[in-house]
């Protein structure tokens, strides 16, 4: 089996004959199916929200939903959105924060357009040239005549390479484009996508193919974007002209009983654990510098070790202590009482707080649970 990265965490699945299956997973199980194994660790299951299928053939992919998806009201509501502008002509964007879906969302509403993918990540090293295309060099042809033996006459030409790039084979083609955390690119690298966008075509350079220097879009041709905000690391302001052309859908964090479905989900943990770990998170996210975390991936990360340790979500349990001093302690330079890190002690207040009405309530010893591998 081989291993292809595209740029989320993927392993193959079993070869079918119109392409290799990826799981935005890790393993190739169906989580479902396979609940309920007796030892944690061997049992390790995929809780992959999408499945993306690299075709062999062309330079793009096909994602799916699959069992580790949570189709929840609000889900289903962005989606909808987002495919309303997409089927009239509209590039959509969904901007949030990390950890606000926005990724899972890109390929859950591609999946329903039903066309091949092409995914592009943003890269701050990114010319316009990575994304259209580029002259890769000459080719050289010398013709060498010595028909009559006295006279030598050799001629010789050169004509410039062109080769494509995904973004130029994606207009051609009318594949759906996910560009992910496109303003990782810098904001000049996207000029290409003014024309595309507002009047449906690729400006070429001449030097591609004669007469193709201008390349009329696909009509199935849609354009996802996802942004994280201007200010984190590595980001660059978007381009004005270009947030102009785009529907942005402003994506916060999933809803109370989304993100507990999604920590159920993809660890296999019982739904009152994933409670407590969901209350936990969303406490500490209204506390500290950063609104904005922990995110549902930590909520994952603490679901997954409990799993795997067959430990609970209880103020008593070790496990669930260090686990979450380890996962939940991000900004602990920063949230600082003279001089010293407050967030260890706001931790385990939170945890206390969370956990106190547990204490009353007896715990079914019987619940198992099978913990799942995260994307
Ligand atoms: N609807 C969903 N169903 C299941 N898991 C989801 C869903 N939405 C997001 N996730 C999971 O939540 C985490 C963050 O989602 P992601 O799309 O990567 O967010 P972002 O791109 O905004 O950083 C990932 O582990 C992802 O698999
Ligand atoms: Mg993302």
């Amino acid at each position: 089996m081989a291993r292809r990265a595209i740029g989320l965490e993927l392993l193959v699945l079993p070869e079918r004959s119109e392409g290799k299956e990826f799981e935005t997973g890790s393993t190739p199980h169906s989580p479902r199916a396979e609940r309920g194994g007796n030892n944690a660790l061997n049992t390790l299951k995929t809780a992959p929200a999408t499945m993306l299928r690299i075709q062999t053939k062309g330079d793009n992919i096909l994602p799916e939903p699959s069992d580790g998806f949570i189709s929840s009201p609000y889900v289903e509501d962005m989606a909808k959105r987002a495919l309303a502008y997409l089927k009239i002509g509209y590039p959509v964007h969904f901007a949030g924060p990390a950890g606000t879906g926005k990724t899972t969302l890109a390929f859950h509403v591609a999946a329903k357009l039903g066309r091949p993918v092409t995914l592009i990540h943003g890269d701050d090293e990114f010319a316009g040239s990575d994304l259209v295309g580029r002259d890769a060099g000459y080719r050289k042809s010398k013709l060498i005549d010595n028909f009559i033996h006295s006279v030598l006459k050799t001629e010789e030409e050169m004509k410039s390479f062109w080769v494509d790039n995904r973004l130029t084979t994606a207009c051609q083609n009318g594949d759906t484009l996910i560009y992910d955390e496109f303003n990782r690119s810098r904001p000049e690298a996207n000029n290409a996508l003014l024309s595309i966008l507002a009047e449906r075509i690729l400006n070429l350079p001449r030097l591609r193919r004669t007469g193709e220097g201008y390349l009329e879009v696909h009509r199935e041709f849609h354009a996802i974007f996802t942004s994280n905000p201007e200010e984190y690391a590595g980001v660059h302001k978007a381009q004005d002209a270009l947030m102009d052309r785009l529907i942005t859908i402003q994506l916060a964090h999933y809803d109370w009983d989304t993100e507990v479905q999604i920590t159920e989900a993809k660890s296999g943990l019982a739904r009152e654990d994933a409670e407590v770990i969901v209350n936990i998170a969303r406490e500490l996210r209204s506390f500290g510098v950063n609104n904005h975390r922990p995110t549902i991936r930590a909520c994952i990360a603490i679901a997954r070790i409990l799993a795997i340790h067959g430990a609970h979500a209880r103020g008593d349990d070790p496990v669930f202590q260090w686990v979450c001093r380890d996962v939940l302690n991000t900004d602990t330079a920063k949230v600082t009482r003279g001089g010293q890190s407050v967030m260890k002690q706001k931790i385990d207040e939170i945890i206390q707080k969370v956990c106190e009405p547990q204490k009353k309530r007896p715990r079914n010893p019987d619940r198992s649970a099978t913990p799942k591998e995260e994307n």
